[in-house]
């Protein structure tokens, strides 16, 4: 049984459906949004998700009517690249894609945000249904819009997500059973952004969060199919209303606005495009971390940071601490490097304006804002936090 989540953005709104089996309705729902006019869809799909998710959403597609192309690939952060995006948008020319014809990710967040790129630059835009098989996905990536590939300069550093483009999809299709042969790190990985929209829930929604995941943690992270599909609605509408309230993250207001979901992430980014940081120190083989990781480190530094400025209480710093470390997720990681190239890397995110470093700190029971310019000491606080 499915439910939608309706993201209210007027003639750019969409539905978004969660449940057991929802890729089912992945063919009636794109012929839904793109109407009856378009006679071909093409599928990006995640070379990690099995053939069962794979079969069910083309026989889906198949089913409405669409001829299908296809391109897989294996996704990886250096993969999710311009060059990457240059092949399928090669694919799509050569097999004579026209405007009213959709691209459909299916896949992770990676290859969410390669096809979404891709459909938002290809002939200037055509439709894209995201099909999100990763907690983290459902969570978060395949809704709001935000599509784009990294950047890697002379040097291998790593630049995530700086060459994008807001395209919001036409439908959004999380079917929680293909959550099934996600590996559990990858599972642990979209807890962080859960965890996340828990600390703005309040900001954001004006609803709790943190209490009910706390209450659910146990049974979502047993994979009960009813627990896992009403998390994910329950963070697709905290993620819908940011979007809503501020589609391009364009809001000057310090809350409520899109930049709330930022929260951990300029943190998260300098540690993230690391090589070598391993989540579990007696086993150097799973470094770098994944994002969902590095993003819960930087729920943590954010924390000591805002406890810092005095901007919180330790009550709520370690409630969040305490749900990180349920989850599974690494709350200090060695091998770090020193606070001033921690700081300078911080200073390459998106987030930073006119050199001045911005943050989102929380303040309280599922409350957060954006502090600017926040004090050294505070920040490099905020990075001891993590060190093991
Ligand atoms: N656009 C946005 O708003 C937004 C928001 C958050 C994160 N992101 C981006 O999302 C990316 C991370 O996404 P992710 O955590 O989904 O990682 P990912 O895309 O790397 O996928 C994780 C792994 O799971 C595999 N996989 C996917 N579905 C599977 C399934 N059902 N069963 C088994 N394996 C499966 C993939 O092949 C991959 O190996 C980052 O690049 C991040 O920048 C984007």
């Amino acid at each position: 049984m499915s439910e939608s989540v309706r993201v209210k953005l007027g003639e750019r709104g969409y539905d978004v459906v969660v449940g057991p089996g929802a890729l089912a309705e992945l063919g009636a729902r794109t012929r839904g949004s793109v109407g009856d006019g378009a006679g071909r869809a093409f599928v990006v799909i995640d070379a990690g998700v099995p053939e069962s998710g794979v079969t069910a959403a083309t026989g889906s597609l198949k089913a409405a009517g669409f001829e299908l192309r296809t391109h897989a690939f294996d996704p990886t952060e250096r993969i999710k690249s311009i060059d990457t995006a240059t092949r399928i948008l090669e694919h799509l020319a050569a097999t004579g894609q026209d405007r009213s014809e959709p691209v459909v990710a299916l896949g992770g967040g990676i290859v969410g945000d390669v096809a979404g790129f891709v459909a938002a630059t290809y002939r200037r835009g055509v439709p894209v249904i995201q099909c999100p098989t990763t907690l983290l996905a459902m969570v978060d990536a395949s809704v709001g819009g935000k599509t784009g590939v990294n950047l890697e300069l002379p040097g291998a550093k790593l630049l995530k997500n700086m060459v994008g483009s807001f395209h919001q999809p036409g439908c959004v299709v999380a079917d929680v059973s293909v959550l099934n042969s996600l590996a559990p790190r990858h599972v642990r990985a979209g807890f962080a952004e859960c965890i996340k929209h828990a600390m703005i829930a309040q900001s954001v929604s004006g609803v709790d969060l943190m209490g009910w995941l706390e209450a659910n943690l146990d049974a979502a992270l047993a994979g009960d199919p009813g627990v896992l599909s009403e998390l994910v609605r329950r963070n697709v509408a905290i993620k819908a209303d940011a979007v809503v309230a501020d589609e391009r993250e364009t809001a000057p207001s310090t809350v409520g606005g899109r930049a709330l979901l930022n929260l951990g992430h300029t943190f998260g980014h300098a540690i993230e495009t690391l090589d070598g940081i391993t989540p579990d120190a007696s086993d150097p083989s799973l470094a770098p971390l994944h994002h969902g990781e590095a993003v819960g480190l930087g729920l943590i530094a954010a924390g000591a940071c805002s406890r810092a400025l005095g901007m919180v209480d330790d009550a709520w710093v370690a409630r969040v601490r305490a749900v990180i470390d349920r989850v599974g997720l690494p709350t200090a990681v060695g091998g770090l490097p020193g606070d001033d190239e921690l700081i300078e890397r911080m200073g390459h995110d998106k987030k930073v304006r006119a050199g001045v470093l911005r943050l989102v700190l929380p303040e309280g029971e599922g409350r957060s804002r954006v502090v600017d310019d926040p004090d050294r000491a505070a920040v490099v606080a905020g990075l001891g936090a993590i060190r093991a």
